[in-house]
């Protein structure tokens, strides 16, 4: 028998290497090296005149015929939407997320409330009590949803063949582990191969497949960034622990646009869909305070207004301090040097504390004029209307950038009842403002928005 082989792969980008290496050098990562022993067995590998019979066949794309595949519903609309109009059979679906966010009771939610589907949930997680202990607190009855704890691969496809279910669950992939691969569960290779296994499964039989996978905080599937090019859609499922939102965002998607993101908020039973993601900001009351200003903001492709909120204090030691919660902190020390330097407010000796209210993060540009209207109204402390919101990106010269989807933005702020915003000028050239009945302010400097606002 040949001797077993070890090789070293990097956890977050799959390369690997003969010897152990403190820094990958594809990408960048310290100590993510670790060992993982590999199958030595040769595989005979076929020589082109090996090929006799290949099974595909090559075809014209004129001749071949599009079946109408029905996509399977999850009887949840945000989640349906998010996948593009359901579950596309044959495929694999990651869901990814922090452990404790919410991805076990999402899909249980989803397996529960799918009546007329045969659905397997495997858990190499909890046991089946577990899983009943948390079904009992989740509304949605599925008689014919299948639980087995279960960790090897081999076992499951078992189950599966006896069970033929129109979907199966792995929660989660990093606990399976396939007799194929030597190393540990949970190590890439491991991962790898199980996931490689599945999605073969799902091609197979049609059967769709749906992966949970542990992401670690700097939000990196753990270990195997692998897995997201085997999977067909990568849902990540994200949001504050503190907080009870949680969003559902698609970052690849075969079957559809990865634009749709999916609102919840974490109930004593269960998810529950925010159809109107604005109450995140609504429910909030905050008159007459300083610090806080509006943003029209849009996540995917819907529009939300959002509560920025600030507090600038003098740096009670030495160093000031910056810190950002749900936005990026480069991206806040770049605006504060545009304050600075371009609108001459000083804060260089001032700590700055930025908030996004609901504990969702944003990642739209378009919310930087609130995240510096905030950030002045708490230096001043100055209260700014609660009649007006913002949307503008701000650019290194202080002017006021185009945002996307602006007209978007209008009708949600004049829907929520809103009666002034302030937009970029080189946006407005291309809307009919007289469609809306707010009154719409024009700014190309930050510098006019701040007179708008503090005047
Ligand atoms: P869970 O789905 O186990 O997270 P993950 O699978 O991503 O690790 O969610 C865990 C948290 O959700 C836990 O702290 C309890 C909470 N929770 C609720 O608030 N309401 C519920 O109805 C359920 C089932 C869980
Ligand atoms: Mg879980």
């Amino acid at each position: 028998m040949a001797k077993a082989k070890s090789i070293y792969v990097c956890n977050n980008c799959g390369a690997d290497s003969p010897k152990w290496i403190g820094k990958c050098p594809s990408c960048g990562e310290w100590n993510t090296y670790q060992e993982e022993i590999i199958r030595t067995d040769v595989v005979k590998r076929p020589t082109v005149s090996g090929f006799h019979a290949p099974k595909s066949k090559p075809v014209l794309l004129s001749d071949v015929e599009l079946a109408e595949e029905p996509r399977i519903s999850t009887a949840g609309g945000e989640f349906d939407r998010v996948l593009g109009g359901g579950i596309v059979p044959g495929s694999l679906i990651l869901l990814g997320g922090e452990p404790g966010i919410g991805k076990s009771t999402l899909v249980l939610q989803t397996v529960l409330r799918m009546k007329d589907r045969k659905v397997l949930y495997v858990s190499g997680e909890e046991s089946v009590q577990q899983l009943k202990l948390r079904a009992e607190r989740i509304t949605g009855e599925n008689q014919q949803a299948w639980f087995v704890s279960e960790t090897s691969l081999e076992e499951i496809f078992v189950h599966a063949a006896n069970i033929k279910p129109d979907l199966l669950i792995i929660d989660s992939i990093q606990t399976v582990s396939t007799e194929v691969a030597e190393s540990s569960p949970g190590s890439v290779t491991q991962v790898k191969e199980s996931a490689a296994a599945l999605l073969r499964y799902a091609k197979e039989s049609g059967t769709p497949v749906i992966l949970i996978g542990h992401i670690n905080k700097e939000g990196v599937l753990a270990g195997p960034k692998v897995l997201e090019h085997i999977v067909d859609t990568v849902l990540l499922f994200e949001g504050d622990q503190q907080y009870m939102y949680r969003i559902l965002r698609s970052i690849k998607n075969r079957f559809g646009s990865t634009a749709e993101i999916g609102i919840y908020e974490m109930l004593q039973d269960g998810l529950r869909e925010v159809v109107n993601p604005s109450e995140l900001l609504l429910s909030q009351n905050h008159t007459g305070l300083s610090g806080i200003s509006i943003a029209a903001a849009i996540e995917g492709i819907r529009p939300f207004l959002i509560e920025v909120q600030a507090l600038v204090s003098t740096a009670a030691y030495g160093t000031p301090q910056r810190s950002a919660t749900g936005f990026d902190l480069r991206r806040l020390n770049m605006l504060l040097a545009v304050l600075e330097k371009r609108a001459g407010f000083k804060l260089a000796q001032k700590d700055v504390f930025l908030n996004i209210a609901g504990g969702i993060k944003v990642n739209d540009t378009a919310i930087d004029l609130a995240v510096l209207s905030s950030i002045l109204s708490s230096s001043l402390d100055l209260i700014i209307d609660k009649d007006i919101c913002l949307a503008g990106e701000v650019g290194l010269s202080g002017e006021i950038r185009a945002v996307n989807r602006i007209e978007q933005r209008l009708f949600e702020a004049q829907k929520l009842g809103f009666n002034r915003i302030i937009i970029p000028k080189m946006t407005a050239s291309s809307i009919d403002l007289s469609r809306f009945k707010m009154e719409i302010h024009q700014v190309s400097k930050v510098e006019e928005a701040f007179k708008l606002l503090f005047a």
